[in-house]
């Protein structure tokens, strides 16, 4: 197992290079890349940069306090591990992996309906909370059996994702090759092969894990969706706000809206009965060209911050990310690349250095900004220096 300990990991950048070093190109660039020029790709990471902090020096902060609750649930950090697709290709059985290091850690975990693994096995692998994301591949009636699977299974809130009614160009997916590795044609997949086959260890993992190529909790009529439909069942099965009723019927606990941009998104999901809105750009991943999440939280939690809890991914790389998410009103936010780098560097252990990163990244930004804890923070600690008049 590739060693993820300090000094040879100490950001999310070396757990970065440590998953590129592990994953063949087309598995790491799936993380890593997003849509046509990837410009809100880098958009969502500057934007945090440019914000700056005000902190408040000379006071004494020993201990500091990084619980929040989100949806009545009490967390112990202020971050959660968002949906992650494919996930069992970083690692065999990746999700359950993710999902126990977000538990152990006091956080909750995010299922991807897009995931390898079985939702059931999932939510038995974490002590923490869980909760299932929901696109509508296959249509209604097998996003009916995945809410009614997701309930039993004791999911404790349905995150609906709003903002995938066609996959994104991913341009560096699509030059890798990851349609004719997908299609499995032997004369087409040829070329893209020697990228697996320079990663021996993750292909023996892969292997090992059964090659999988099905996605367990979209059940078809001729069982599980194979993973080269998915685009296409994508754009089959568009989610929009006319379906949050029956949605909202058959799962009969909290909605969460994934992938709000704009005052007005955010009222309507309000209308619909969110719970609580993700500000999110699908990580850059759909439409390129779009502001930075950090950029658009403001206007969102003005419009409605009292009616609904709003959280916020995108582009969060370090604690002092997170901090300056809840600085502009966040509640909690969302880390998707940061733990989806470390599940493929090292698996769990990675997951969980990754969650260890965030979270000392998070106390020492507090205790350098004066704040002894996250429910005390606020937009004074945030903004540019005052210019002398
Ligand atoms: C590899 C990958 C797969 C993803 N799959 C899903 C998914 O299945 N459903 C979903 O709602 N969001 C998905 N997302 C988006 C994340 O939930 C989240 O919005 C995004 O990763 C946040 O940005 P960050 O990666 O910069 O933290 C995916 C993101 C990545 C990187």
């Amino acid at each position: 197992m590739p060693s993820v300990a300090p000094p040879r990991v100490l950001n999310i950048e070396d757990l970065r290079q440590a998953a590129r070093r592990r994953m063949p190109r087309v598995v790491f660039d799936y993380i890593d890349g997003a849509a046509e020029r990837e410009r809100t790709l880098h958009e969502n990471c500057r934007a945090f940069d440019d914000l700056l902090f005000r902190p408040r020096s000379a006071v004494a902060t020993r201990q500091v306090d990084l619980s929040t609750t989100v949806l009545g649930t009490r967390l112990d950090l202020p971050f959660m591990l968002a949906p992650v697709g494919s996930s069992r290709l970083f690692w065999p059985r990746g999700e359950e992996h993710a999902a126990r290091a977000a538990g152990a850690a006091g956080t909750g975990y995010i299922l991807s309906t897009l995931s390898g693994c079985r939702l059931e096995d999932v939510k038995a692998s974490t002590k923490g909370p869980a909760w299932y994301q929901l696109y509508l591949v296959g249509g209604r009636d097998v996003a009916l059996s995945a809410i009614a699977r997701a309930k039993a299974a004791g999911f404790g809130a349905l995150v609906v994702t709003i903002d995938t009614p066609v996959a994104g160009l991913r341009e560096r997916d699509l030059r890798n090759g990851i349609k004719e590795l997908l299609a499995r044609h032997p004369v087409h997949v040829l070329p893209y092969l020697g990228q697996l086959l320079s990663r021996p260890r993750w292909l023996a993992g892969y292997l090992r894990d059964g090659g999988l190529m099905r996605f367990p909790n979209i059940v078809l009529k001729d069982g599980p969706m194979g993973y080269a439909d998915v685009g296409a069942a994508l754009e089959a099965s568009m989610v929009s706000w006319d379906d949050f009723p029956w949605i909202r019927e058959a799962w009969g606990g909290p909605i969460v809206v994934k992938g709000v941009h704009t005052e007005d998104d955010a009222r309507r999901a309000v209308d619909v009965g969110a719970s609580a809105i993700v500000v999110s750009n699908h990580g850059a991943r759909q439409l390129d060209g779009v502001a930075a999440t950090i950029q658009v939280l403001p206007e969102v939690v003005a419009a409605v911050g009292t009616q609904t809890e709003v959280l916020l991914d995108g582009g969060i790389r370090t604690g002092g990310d997170v901090v300056k998410a809840i600085c502009l009103g966040a509640r909690a936010v969302l880390v998707g690349r940061a733990y989806a780098y470390g599940l493929g560097a090292a698996g769990g252990p990675g997951v969980a250095r990754a969650i260890e990163i965030l979270q000392a990244d998070v106390i020492r930004t507090l205790k350098l900004l004066g704040c002894d804890r996250v429910g005390a923070l606020d937009r004074s600690f945030v903004g540019p220096p005052r210019t002398s008049p």
